[in-house]
């Protein structure tokens, strides 16, 4: 079944690309034949959604009828565990093997895991080559397919090792959501729920309207929240592609997101469960500032149970574990934790001026529930 396509563009000059929404998208080979100039590629997927979707997509990619195309695929582990650098070393040694060269297209078929993987050996690969995100999570659709941040875990710190390296276009079949497991669906709310709380007031209004329909997949909401994410991401990364400043609010929950994953394992805590436990601490401690009413938290508060995520962390992570971790997040200059905070519902900034003590409440309540 296929439905209209909606398009954005990732705006960057002479590296802007399209990012392709639709119902059906990942059988419709002539949206990857615009984008694949050379006469190889590699789609590089996992172990559970190889046998969803990768014939479907190995059999558009031949159907394209270039002359002399060569067609490759792996098929990875699936895991967060396994989002380090001896598995992006995998796709190098399948690439060599395969006599792949520069003009080769890497396609990422999957999640936000296989996307950074994928992403960050097309970055380095022959020292750069080409690649197309073909997000399968709802996570991935509305975030991480976007905006060229790819990279890999080390077992010291989140996504600490990595590259800006923009895809050529992203194709976002809505369809693939059908097999997502629910809680990976609410992991992905999670990160919609950001776009409201850093930019876009109506769009939390609308998600605290409409959230049971989102959970249940209703075609036309699935689609206005991949897209409204997408616009909202799509503007920040033009504006500031390196994240030198006003991308830095997409990092919102992320510091006490990241402090969880890194101390409870990779994958134990699911990286969208994670932000939005660290979306409840932020606003709480926004409120403590003074700058969100207790109506506002209860809101966010509300929306995040509703969307099926936790409110807080894992009840044996206590204020020095996360104060430790945050130490080590990218945001840190000279030392000084930086977070995104909340002024108002809808507007975000990022601040190292929140005062220890308030930071330290936040931390032990979370501890103590
Ligand atoms: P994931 O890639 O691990 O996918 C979640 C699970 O769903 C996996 O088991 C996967 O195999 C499975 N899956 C994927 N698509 C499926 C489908 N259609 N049907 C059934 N199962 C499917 O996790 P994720 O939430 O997509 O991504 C999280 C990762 O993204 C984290 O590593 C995070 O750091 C990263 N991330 C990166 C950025 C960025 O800007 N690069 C932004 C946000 C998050
Ligand atoms: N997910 C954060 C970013 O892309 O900047």
């Amino acid at each position: 079944m296929t439905s209209p396509q909606q398009t954005l563009i990732v705006d960057l000059g002479d590296r802007s690309y399209p990012i392709y929404i639709g119902s059906g998208l990942l059988q419709q080979s002539a949206l990857l034949g615009q984008h694949i100039t050379g006469k190889q590629v590699m789609v590089v997927t996992n172990s559970t959604i190889a046998p969803l979707y990768l014939q479907t997509v190995l059999d558009g990619l031949k159907g394209l009828k270039i002359e002399g195309f060569q067609v490759d695929s792996l098929v990875l582990e699936d895991g967060e565990k396994h989002k380090h650098l001896d598995t992006v070393n995998l796709i190098f040694d399948h690439l060599l093997r395969q006599r792949h060269n520069r003009t080769t297209t890497l396609i990422a078929l999957g999640g936000g895991v296989i996307g950074d993987m994928t992403g960050y050996a097309a970055a380095a690969y022959q020292r750069g080559v080409n690649f197309i995100q073909m997000p399968t999570t709802l996570l991935s659709q509305v975030d991480s397919s976007v905006g060229g941040k790819t990279g890999v875990n080390h077992p010291l710190g989140k996504n600490m090792i990595g590259a800006f390296h923009q895809p050529q276009c992203v194709v976002i079949d809505t369809e693939s959501l059908k097999t997502l497991p629910p809680r990976e669906l609410s992991a992905g709310l999670a990160e919609v729920i950001k776009y409201g709380l850093i930019a876009q007031p109506d769009l939390f209004v609308w998600l605290e309207q409409n959230i049971e329909q989102l959970r249940q997949l209703a075609p036309q909401f699935i689609s206005q929240a991949i897209y409204q994410s997408c616009e909202c991401k799509a503007r920040i990364v033009a504006a500031d592609e390196r994240e030198q400043g006003v991308r830095a609010l997409l990092n919102f929950g992320h510091t006490f997101g990241h402090a969880i994953e890194t101390e409870m394992g990779y994958g134990n805590w699911l990286h969208g469960e994670a932000v939005g436990a660290g979306m409840a601490m932020a606003a709480d401690l926004s409120y403590r500032l003074g700058w969100l009413t207790k109506l506002d938290v209860q809101r966010i508060q509300d929306l995040l149970t509703a969307s099926g995520l936790p409110l807080w962390g894992p009840e044996q992570m206590h204020a020095i574990t996360y104060l430790q971790h945050m130490q080590v997040d990218k945001k840190v200059t000279d030392g000084t934790i930086r977070l995104i905070l909340l002024q108002h519902l809808g507007e975000a900034v990022v601040t190292s001026d929140f005062g220890h003590e308030l930071l330290q409440q936040t931390l032990q309540q979370c501890s103590d529930i």
